[in-house]
């Protein structure tokens, strides 16, 4: 059975900084408020041109660079979002078209901020099962667009960024070496966006309302969070047949400071083998693990072979986890050519989604709409 080795790591953050101050002026709190009941002191917020899509790019072509693979080598896309493009298209097939990964498959998942561990543990698993060599895990959100800026209780919790992993086949042990996802369904209404889906279609009705935003019943999703963190991470280490002294490292999920900390003391871990990075970003959901990762590397508190747990909970309700063995980026330079091919990728990934845009145009344009007759057996349109 190959292994799923995580190769390649990158992040995006937006560049602009909204600090507890900023938001003090705005809403009825204040920074020492927000900061001893959270640990937050500052969050991102996308700028008017970036997107789930644009930074999940961002994200992912850092991630292929650290792993030396080109867009054309990856096989399957999972883009975790709880803040997509589009209920549809996938935000991961705008991604999977920005980055021209011709060969790939890509979809969406929804599994509130634990999305990324859902989608690392299925990714995890599809190579594995041998179906795939290369998955591209991103998570991706833009909260800011969905949150009440004039509702105290959520809106200095939410920040906005990307990050994402390459995962590759195998044949050396390490990699993801367990994972579990989880659900509660009964607590869906507790963290809810209620409009906007097709059980109340937006309308002026429900933007009057503000339907559209965040809605969290932030005591009972605190109690509900830090139940799971601990169960799930005591679990993907016995699965991995490891005991929490193997652990050099745990990433929670950065959604408030004392959740983390209540995780450390059930866990009996002492708190500088938990890293914390949720003071710069706030709780940025499905991104939050992966941009922590890239900083755990960047910051030199997680090396190659180190074990390494990673939890994420959100609504749902859900939680995910997984124990994983930190990989390596390839040794080997890459040669020039392959320099060159890579500093051309993307220009020309850009350039042939328009020329394919361009020439499905034309297409229509001659040969107008597909009739029954028009079209043979494998679809293609015949000419007139
Ligand atoms: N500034 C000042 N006062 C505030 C603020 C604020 N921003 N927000 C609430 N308060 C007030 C409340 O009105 C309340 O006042 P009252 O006692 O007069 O009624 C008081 O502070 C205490 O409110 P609580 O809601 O009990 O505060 P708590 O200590 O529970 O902290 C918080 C609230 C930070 C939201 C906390 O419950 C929490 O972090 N919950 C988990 C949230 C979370 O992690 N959500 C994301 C999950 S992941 C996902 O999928 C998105």
């Amino acid at each position: 059975m190959p292994y799923a080795h995580v190769v390649g790591w990158g992040k995006y953050a937006p560049p602009k900084i909204l600090t507890n101050a900023e938001l003090s002026r705005t809403v009825d709190t204040n920074d020492e408020w927000i900061v001893t009941r959270t640990g937050i002191h500052e969050r991102r917020i996308a700028g008017p041109k970036d997107t789930a899509a644009t930074m999940g790019f961002a994200a992912a072509r850092e991630a292929l660079d650290v792993a030396g693979i080109l867009p054309t080598d990856v096989d399957l896309i999972i883009c975790a979002t709880a803040t997509p493009e589009y209920i549809f298209p996938a935000t991961a097939c705008v991604i999977q078209d920005m980055l021209g990964a011709v060969k790939a498959g890509a979809f969406d998942l929804s599994a509130g901020c634990a999305g990324f561990m859902y989608a690392l543990s299925l990714g995890s698993q599809v190579i594995q099962a041998g179906a795939h060599r290369v998955v591209l895990i991103i998570g991706s959100e833009t909260l800011s667009r969905i949150t009440n800026w004039s509702d105290r209780g959520t809106c200095i919790l939410f920040g906005d960024g990307a990050g994402a992993v390459v995962l590759q086949a195998s044949d050396q042990p390490g990699g993801v070496l367990s994972s579990l996802v989880r659900a509660d369904g009964s607590g869906g209404e507790m963290l809810i966006v209620p409009a906007g889906g097709s059980h109340q279609p937006a309308s002026v009705q429900t933007v009057r309302e503000g339907l559209h935003y965040i809605q969290m019943n932030g005591r009972e999703v605190f109690r509900f969070a830090t139940r799971v963190v601990d169960r799930a991470a005591r679990e993907v280490v016995e699965k991995a047949g490891l005991t929490l002294d193997d652990i050099q490292l745990f990433v929670p999920h950065q959604a408030n400071l004392r959740i983390i900390q209540a995780a450390a003391r059930s866990l009996d871990i002492p708190e500088e083998r938990i890293f914390v990075n949720l003071e710069k970003y706030g709780n940025t959901s499905s991104a939050s693990i992966p941009m922590a990762l890239c900083e755990a590397v960047a910051c030199g508190r997680l090396h190659p072979g180190d074990r390494v747990v990673l939890v994420g909970f959100g609504a749902g309700l859900t939680w995910a986890a997984a124990a994983v063995q930190w990989g390596a980026p390839p040794e080997r330079k890459p040669s020039r050519m392959r320099r060159a091919i890579r500093a051309a990728i993307y220009p020309v990934a850009a350039a042939r989604s328009r020329a394919v845009r361009v020439l499905r145009h034309v297409e229509a344009r001659l040969f107008g709409s597909p009739s029954p007759k028009s079209v043979d057996e494998d679809g293609d349109t015949k000419k007139k």
